[in-house]
């Protein structure tokens, strides 16, 4: 029987067709988040789910999608918004995204550490309020970027795209994680190996590119900050909540730190009040994977998972491998 496939929400238009090659497709044409409601309706007797990282796929939903569920298929490298243990207790493969928007998202990191370094916003709103009147030796200054130490939290595959690109700035690169790299690619990318005391205390830029897991969550909170230089700049553009959002505004506001990038939020969408006001922070929409070409390649990618369970063969990212022996539908 053809498959009926759920897609969440309005992706690139490359993964929608090539599902609908193959399978039947109901497409909610929409760029809105679907409510609650919505996406425990939505889902009900499908056999593969294509969600984003704004649905919770939690247990409630999966049970409501009823016993016809058979894929659900993360259009994005972090899925930490779907209750994996679970769905994989009922035989249901857990996909994702990965690779693909490693270089898009490391090149993000690397616009926003720029930015907040050179303070490129505040420079942009400036001359834009016809406030300009002249070169000035005193104005807008902000921070070198070469030759300066660089901390990457998480050093994973996005981790180590930024730790390459800081090589062309001359930087010094500190590194911590909770497994230490080969030392081929410590000594490739120049990298050295830190607890993340020492990457707080020692960096003059933190970039944050860890998983959102319970070890993670508040992993940079009020002490964290608190331990970083008062020139340090932050960049998350890895999962809101590994920064308690308050703490951050509170050490902003209080010069505690000296600026931060921030492309990810506590409470997406909502931002944490105060934040919006602070002159010494950059904020964007997560788009850290928001390329045309990556966004299109990730769509694909989401479907192609899909379409593999289907013809019955391992996915190519299967986020919970252990399922697949005692899978729906086999
Ligand atoms: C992801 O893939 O996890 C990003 O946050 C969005 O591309």
């Amino acid at each position: 029987m053809t498959w009926q496939v759920w897609i969440t929400r309005t992706i690139p238009e490359e993964g929608i067709e090539l599902l609908r090659q193959h399978c039947t497709v109901h497409l909610r044409a929409s760029r809105t988040i679907p409510s609650r409601e919505e996406l425990i309706a939505g889902i009900r007797d499908h056999d593969a789910v294509l969600c984003l990282l704004t649905e919770r796929i939690d247990r409630e939903v999966i049970d409501a999608a009823g016993p016809r569920l058979k894929v659900i298929s993360n259009m994005a490298v972090g899925f930490d918004n779907i209750d994996v243990a679970y769905a994989t207790q009922q035989g249901i493969v857990v996909t994702n995204t990965p690779g693909v928007l490693t270089e898009t998202t490391a090149d993000l990191a690397w616009a926003l550490l720029m930015a907040a370094a050179r303070r490129i916003v505040e420079a942009d709103r400036f001359t834009r309020a016809g406030k300009f009147d002249g070169w000035d030796p005193m104005l807008l200054l902000g921070w070198d970027v070469h030759g300066k130490t660089l901390g990457i939290v998480g050093f994973g595959r996005i981790g180590r795209a930024v730790a390459r690109r800081a090589r062309g700035f001359h930087m010094r690169v500190l590194y911590y994680d909770v497994q230490r790299a080969d030392p081929e690619v410590e000594h490739e990318l120049q990298a050295t190996y830190v607890d993340l005391d020492t990457l707080l205390r020692e960096s003059d830029f933190i970039s944050l590119h860890t998983p959102l897991t319970p070890q993670t969550r508040h992993l940079i909170d009020a002490d964290a900050l608190a331990r970083m230089k008062p020139t340090a700049i932050l960049v998350n553009t890895s999962r809101g909540p590994v920064v308690d959002e308050q703490a951050l505004v509170d050490a902003l506001r209080n010069r505690r730190i000296a600026y931060a990038a921030l492309d990810v939020f506590e409470h997406e969408p909502q931002l944490t009040p105060g934040l919006a006001e602070l002159d010494n922070v950059v904020l964007a929409p997560h788009i850290g994977s928001g390329s045309l070409e990556t966004r299109s390649r990730m769509a694909r990618i989401a479907a192609e998972n899909i379409l593999a369970v289907m013809r019955g063969e391992r996915p190519p990212f299967m986020v919970n491998p252990d399922v697949w022996s005692h899978r729906r539908g086999k």
